[in-house]
């Protein structure tokens, strides 16, 4: 079983990142934790800044991997081309919100991403990506 995560732009920055939204854990660190647990499972990690860099790496993975956990930060309220590419693979796409974008502001509340991913995971931190996992195991 193959996983991809992918992560849109800025959380690079996680574990210094306005820290009480997103928490105070590095994604390198909690990665670590994700492949200790899914030992059996292959862990792929992809994170850019860049719209096309997304993109590629979603049309790489869409047809390399068993499916893909995306938390597109941004993107997600403004990108209609990351949407498409969503639509356009053949990997089940979880979309994961480490905060409840429903609770933010009314622009955080768009999304080019959900009616297009398998399913969504809000606000439940990094706990999400995890859920997300086990989701797509048990496909
Ligand atoms: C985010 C929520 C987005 O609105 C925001 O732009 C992010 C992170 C989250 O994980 O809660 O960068 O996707």
């Amino acid at each position: 079983m193959r996983i991809s995560i992918i992560n849109g732009p800025n959380l690079n920055l996680l574990g210094k990142r306005e820290t009480d939204v997103y928490g105070t854990v590095t994604f390198e660190a909690f990665l670590e934790t994700l492949r200790t647990k899914y030992a059996d499972t292959e862990i792929s990690y992809f994170q850019s800044n860049v719209e096309g860099e997304l993109i590629n790496e979603l049309q790489r993975a869409g047809y390399n991997s068993d499916g893909i956990v995306f938390n597109p930060a941004g993107y997600t309220h403004t990108s209609v081309a990351i949407g498409d590419a969503i639509a356009a693979i053949k990997a089940p796409v979880v979309e994961v919100h480490i905060s409840n974008v429903q609770a933010r502001e009314d622009f955080r509340k768009i999304s080019h991403v959900s009616a297009k991913a398998a399913g969504s995971i809000i606000g439940l931190g990094l706990k999400g990506y995890e859920l997300a996992i086990e989701w797509l195991i048990a496909q």
